[in-house]
């Protein structure tokens, strides 16, 4: 039961995040010290979903965030507690979350910047459906100690240093990485660790599951209509929870391929590139599997603002080339 690092399973988080400090010198611990902050974060965020029915947290919030969506109670206190976290723990400079405008300024003596979604999946809270956080961590650009500029938190998704997912679903489970591969974790509840249980995750190359909201069937490109019906004739799988870290982690544990197209009405999809897109691309690409708008790699594409929208065709290799195929005979 060990792996092929020498790490059993069921090694802690931050035990595993040691031993890596260990064998990559370059580190200067304060990545590490960073993933750490995510993680306790996400163990008060699970306590508050956990126990959401009970308090008075779920359902509106009765405001709308920069993107007009309609903020739940939870939407609300994840972002808090994330920032909260970043700032207390003194590693980051700046956030950029999707429940704010503008970005938080933290620490400016601090290298890092955070790319956050505190809550994915909101229309899934107050229905005890899985939902997740959506995490990308980024080195500034501009020096240390100044003020954060935009073009810190611009930086494309290959520019990451590391990236990942917490998923709240019949287990809580944190998903990272650093660029050497994907690594998972879930909570022990009764001793509030994160414990080594996926390690190494690789991605099917091939599968049988497709993930779409085919209920914009009609406002999709031909050529989405012509995949989807393709996946039909063939008997494939139809599996769409409506929250993407939950939709994206089953697809990478069984195979699969998750599409959010663009529609006429949002002619750039619903999904964000800095804060749910690029992390799951990332994870994606690490795990063996592809991200792309349709056009070209998510990692490459230059953010020019902090909320931009993307299509989204996301999962194993040869599904997501399979359906990206039906693109050109559309042409
Ligand atoms: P969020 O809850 O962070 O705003 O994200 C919602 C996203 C994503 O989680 C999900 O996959 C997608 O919206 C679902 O959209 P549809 O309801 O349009 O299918
Ligand atoms: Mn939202
Ligand atoms: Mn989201
Ligand atoms: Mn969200």
């Amino acid at each position: 039961n060990k792996s092929k690092l020498g790490l059993p399973i069921g090694t802690t988080l931050d035990r595993f995040i040691k031993q890596k400090e260990d064998e990559f010198s370059s580190a200067t611990g304060e990545l590490s010290q960073l993933l750490r902050d995510i993680a306790l974060a996400g163990k008060i965020i699970n306590k508050e979903v956990n126990k959401s029915g009970l308090l008075d947290i779920t359902g509106g919030f009765g405001e709308k965030n920069v993107q007009g969506e309609d903020q739940q109670k939870l939407d609300v206190v994840a972002d808090i507690r994330f920032t909260r976290a970043l700032k207390n723990g003194g590693m980051t400079c700046a956030v950029v979350s999707e429940e704010e405008q503008e970005i938080i300024h933290l620490n400016p003596n601090c290298r890092y910047v955070v790319a956050i979604d505190p809550l994915d999946g909101s229309s899934n809270i107050d229905v005890n459906v899985s939902i997740g956080t959506i995490f990308s961590i980024y080195k500034r650009i501009s020096p240390v100690g100044g003020p954060v500029q935009d073009e810190d938190v611009l930086q494309k998704g290959t520019e990451q240093v590391a990236a990942g997912y917490i998923l709240y679903g019949s287990s809580t489970m944190l998903v990272y990485t650093t660029g050497r591969g994907v690594h998972g974790f879930t909570l022990e509840p009764s001793l509030g660790e994160f414990v080594l249980s996926h390690n190494k995750m690789k991605s099917p190359k091939d599968g049988k599951i497709y993930s779409i909201n085919e209920g914009n069937y009609f406002a999709f490109d031909e050529w989405v209509r012509a995949y989807v019906d393709d996946c039909k004739k063939k008997g494939m799988t139809a599996r769409y929870i409506g929250s993407l870290v939950a939709d994206f982690h089953r697809n990478m544990m069984k195979g699969g391929i998750y599409l959010y197209p663009n529609t006429e009405k949002a002619p750039n999809g619903k999904l964000r590139l800095l804060y749910e897109c690029n992390a799951l691309a990332f994870i994606a690409e690490q795990s063996g599997g592809v991200a792309t708008n349709g056009k070209e790699r998510i990692l490459d594409i230059q953010p020019t603002t902090f909320h931009q929208r993307s299509p989204l065709y996301i999962g194993s290799s040869e599904m997501v080339e399979y359906a990206t195929s039906f693109i050109k005979a559309d042409t």
